[in-house]
């Protein structure tokens, strides 16, 4: 494949593999349900899957504990259907992005069963083990994300080892040589089969302080969010860790890596992304963006001015470890907020993520709490739900379990998918589903929507967003009415004089029609455009 920076002008789709689809009857998504789908994926116009991890894993964390780097998991299938999947995807020009999880493992890895088996073991400094402050005080103040203590106490050595997320997914020592040597061979081995890029699971967490201190504290309701992070994240010795994790990667032609900026500012993100860094950072400022046109826009016009030089944004507003856009933003079964949202994500500048069944307008599945099955939700139910909302089975079709499997899946179906889903979506022209195809197609079409100058012009009034998307060659105008009432958006002499062309509109507005400088848009309207002169 030779189309040079698909990840900058292309979009990334996140597969969730459990929930996607399901080929070989078990009800758990696999490699050949997602080699199934690849031609909707080509339909829809992505030009890149990002899988959430498909590597051995006894699922505490579904996929997010590993217990073997080098191997498919064989409920999802095995390296021989990876190899097809693989193909299949560059058959169709879709490129394929890895999820390594590499700040902790599964406690089943065997390198943490032979490092917790005894002080001398040779794997014992791959994992974070301390003596307690005192007998039965831990090391230190650090706790876990997914709740409690981050520090877990193992009888047989007298030792606590240090986990950030489930006491099941101990933290490797990124600082032990051998560790960092091996982290870096699973990069080759995924580069060699022919991968395009990697997701790198919270990556700022690699580096803890090497001496331990106690995270200050401050005004929070979990013991997690009582504490600033300032210790157990974001060391100084990531940057070189990224440093070396690019020139490995280009070694190979176009490979990318994003990276999960956990716990980060926008800021922080930048900083770890450039040429010699990683090519993207996520910031999930978007992500957690009220519906608010004045929030969206400070988000994004904060966003774009950082992101200058060797540095490409990326924009992000669903994945696998939050409620859904839908739930969100969405009034019951109505998606016309919905499509005022993704127009603005698909014509900002930078590269947008998706994540499956977003296209649809697919909303959280409620659990009752003896239902939860994410670690976090098993926790903290009712006070927390977690986050199995956003993992129910992809709504393929209308049939019991919505086309994902035919036996009974892991996770309940969400009863609406007997209206929505793909199928009849495909069918019906103003659906969700063709709005985003059809903002897909004026992307890959529009060298200014790719690369252009954001330009905002006005932000008023509140409700509205509208801003230009530039290059030498093109002009394009998007205008987003976040409100219900319709509003009319000031273009100011210049614009207004300029002949506009109708390119896109949410509400089937047949022309521009700009009058008097003012151009009318009706509740809830996403509408672009293109100057003709
Ligand atoms: C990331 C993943 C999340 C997982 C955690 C631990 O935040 O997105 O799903 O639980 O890392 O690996
Ligand atoms: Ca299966």
């Amino acid at each position: 494949m030779s189309d040079s920076h698909w990840w900058r002008n292309g979009v990334i789709y996140q597969i969730y593999p459990r929930s996607f689809a399901d080929s070989n009857g078990d009800g758990i998504g696999d490699l050949n349900g997602i080699t199934g789908k690849l031609d909707y994926l080509a339909e829809l116009g992505v030009d890149a899957i990002w899988l959430s991890p498909i590597n051995p894993s006894p699922d505490v964390d579904f996929g997010y504990d590993v217990a073997d780097y080098y191997a498919v998991d064989p409920k999802y299938g095995s390296m021989a259907d990876f190899d097809r999947l693989l193909e299949e995807a560059h058959r169709r020009n879709i490129h394929v992005i890895l999820d390594l999880v590499l700040n902790h493992t599964s406690d089943q890895h065997e390198w943490f069963i032979q490092s917790r088996s005894s002080k001398d073991n040779p794997y014992r400094s791959w994992y974070i083990w301390r003596d307690g402050r005192k007998p039965g005080s831990t090391p230190n103040n650090w706790a876990s994300i997914f709740g409690g203590r981050g520090w877990v106490f193992d009888s047989r050595t007298g030792q606590w080892y240090y986990h950030m997320f489930a006491p099941q997914q101990p933290d490797l020592n990124w600082r032990h040589e051998p560790v960092r040597k091996e982290m870096m061979n699973i990069f080759k081995f995924w580069l060699d089969k022919g991968v395009d890029g990697f997701r790198l699971d919270v990556f700022n967490e690699y580096f803890k302080d090497d001496q331990f201190r106690d995270n200050p504290w401050k005004l929070g309701i979990r013991r997690f969010d009582r504490q600033q992070h300032v210790y157990d994240a974001d060391g100084p010795e990531m940057m070189g860790v990224v440093e070396e994790i690019r020139s490995i990667l280009d070694r190979y032609p176009e490979r990318y890596a994003v990276g999960e900026t956990y716990l980060a500012t926008p800021e922080r993100a930048v900083e770890y992304t450039g040429d010699s860094r990683l090519h993207a950072a996520f910031d999930f400022s978007l992500l957690q963006s009220k519906w608010s046109a004045q929030s969206f826009m400070q988000v994004v016009q904060r966003w774009d001015a950082m992101n200058i030089g060797d540095h490409w944004p990326n924009n992000v507003m669903n994945n696998h470890d939050n409620p859904r856009s839908a739930t969100r933003f969405g009034r019951g079964e109505d998606d016309e907020r919905l499509k005022v949202a993704t127009a603005f994500l698909l014509t900002i500048r930078g590269t947008p993520f998706l994540y499956q069944g977003e296209e649809i307008g697919m909303r959280d599945i409620h659990l009752k709490c003896s239902e939860m099955q994410d670690p976090v939700g098993k926790k903290y139910c009712p006070a927390h739900r977690g986050r199995d909302g956003c993992r129910s089975p992809m709504q393929w079709d209308a049939s019991e379990f919505s086309g994902f499997s035919r036996a009974k899946p892991w996770i309940k179906v969400h009863p609406n998918h007997v209206l929505r889903n793909v199928e009849n979506q495909k069918q019906d022209a103003q659906s969700l589903f063709h709005f985003y195809k059809d903002i897909l197609r004026l992307r890959k079409n529009s060298p200014a929507l790719q690369e252009g100058m954001f330009q905002p012009i006005t932000f008023e009034p509140k409700r509205l967003v509208a801003y230009l998307r530039q290059n030498e060659t093109e002009t394009i105008l998007v205008a987003l009415n976040f409100g219900r009432r319709k509003v009319r958006l000031a273009l100011g002499y210049e614009l207004a004089n300029r002949e506009w062309e109708l390119l896109l509109s949410s509400q089937q507005r047949a022309e521009v029609g700009v009058k008097d400088q003012w151009l009318p848009l009706s509740g809830e309207e996403a509408c672009i455009m293109k100057a003709r002169n």
